[in-house]
């Protein structure tokens, strides 16, 4: 796979101004990325959830570059306001990927950005944030030279393009379910780009709800590419991705049969490995805070009481995702209400559900 392509260079009298605006979702691991090589490779297949309401919408304006320079002009406002760091994370990001869209260079950018879910929410952002900005350069570049009129080579590219802004990003691309990640199991999967999996599983996970609990919100003690940093020197790497190898294989049964119990102690088992992988780093750390413990606790407590199919998930973080098929809601949701709700901090937790993907606005 190669996108780098030095031809897709504008005449400069073709420039016109313009803008491009998607909404690009987050999403939730079932199986956990969790260890990285190279340039932003998993270390172990991972598959995930597209959710709906927690997004980015990000809006691209360009136009033909005033002062010419080396790098790439871009100016960017979050949530209304210029912001330096995210400007210089943007910046380097574009600067990352001019080798497959060259023509960034010719352009002044700004770059505005606002997520849906609540600032510092403890929501992680770059899934949603990086796949917003690799859809709207794939737009451009569609606009410019009509090279990605194809919907597949479209959403490839820009799953690729996404991946090397955040990895997880990727799995966004697609409605409901991506698998990122090379795996013999799936034939077309791949370490480079994630792909749709909906197709190939039972209409169930198309119903998935994931209401986010807010335990505690502000910024991570450890970032996420911290995190996959310590997996280098980790005492249980190699076990970790064997293992994750494991449960996607188990996974991929339950999509495909609608296995509801199994998909849940997968997604349990995946969140609380993951913070055991944090727990047993060469620099341990915790994530988790006393409510989100308490919160696990209740969720199983619930199961085993009730027999309804409710299941936890974890990002790298103390907010717990509380996952379930829509025809239990009338039973989880007041059970949510008496029981979560007080352990969120100000009683709030985000109402997210499977989705359908990004959305060119
Ligand atoms: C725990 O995709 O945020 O959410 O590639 O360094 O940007 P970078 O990491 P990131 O890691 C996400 C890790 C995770 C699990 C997952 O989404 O699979």
């Amino acid at each position: 796979m190669q996108y780098e392509n030095p031809k897709l260079v504008l005449e400069t009298s073709e420039i016109k101004e313009g803008s491009i605006t998607w909404k690009s979702p987050s999403n939730i691991a079932i199986v956990k990325y969790w260890g990285k090589y190279s340039d932003q490779l998993p270390q172990n297949p991972s598959l995930s959830i597209t959710l709906e309401t927690s997004f980015t919408r990000t809006t691209l304006h360009y136009a033909p570059r005033r002062t010419p320079g080396q790098g790439v002009s871009v100016e960017l406002y979050f949530e209304g306001a210029r912001h330096e760091a995210f400007e210089q994370r943007v910046r380097k990001y574009f600067e990352k990927i001019l080798p497959i869209f060259p023509f960034l260079r010719q352009l002044d950018l700004k770059v505005e950005t606002a997520n849906s879910f609540p600032h510092s929410s403890g929501i992680a952002s770059s899934a949603s944030a990086m796949s917003a900005l690799a859809l709207c350069c794939c737009t451009l570049e569609d606009e410019f030279f009509h090279t990605l009129e194809d919907d597949e080579a479209f959403d490839r590219k820009a799953s690729y393009v996404a991946r090397l802004g955040s990895g997880s990003a990727c799995r966004s691309i697609y409605p409901y379910l991506a698998l990122w990640g090379e795996t013999g199991e799936v034939p077309g999967s791949s370490n480079l780009y994630a792909i749709p999996m909906a197709e190939q599983a039972h209409p169930v996970y198309q119903t998935f709800h994931d209401d986010i609990l807010i335990i505690r919100s502000g910024e991570k003690k450890v970032s996420s590419s911290a995190g996959h940093g310590l997996m280098h020197n980790h005492p249980f790497a190699e076990a970790r991705f064997q293992y994750a190898r494991k449960s996607l294989h188990q996974l991929l049964g339950a999509l495909r049969t609608g296995d509801l119990e199994t998909f849940g102690k997968i997604a349990e088992a995946e969140a609380l490995m993951l913070h055991a992988l944090m727990m047993s780093a060469p620099s341990p750390y915790l994530l988790l805070a006393p409510h989100t413990i308490t919160a696990m606790e209740r969720v199983q407590a619930f199961r085993a009481e009730t027999g309804h199919p409710v299941y936890f998930s974890l990002d790298a973080g103390p907010n717990l995702h509380v996952l379930y098929p829509e025809s239990v809601i009338h039973e989880v949701r007041p059970f949510i209400d008496d029981q979560l709700a007080p352990l969120c901090e100000e009683g709030v937790y985000l109402q997210d559900w499977a989705g359908e993907g990004p959305e060119q606005l």
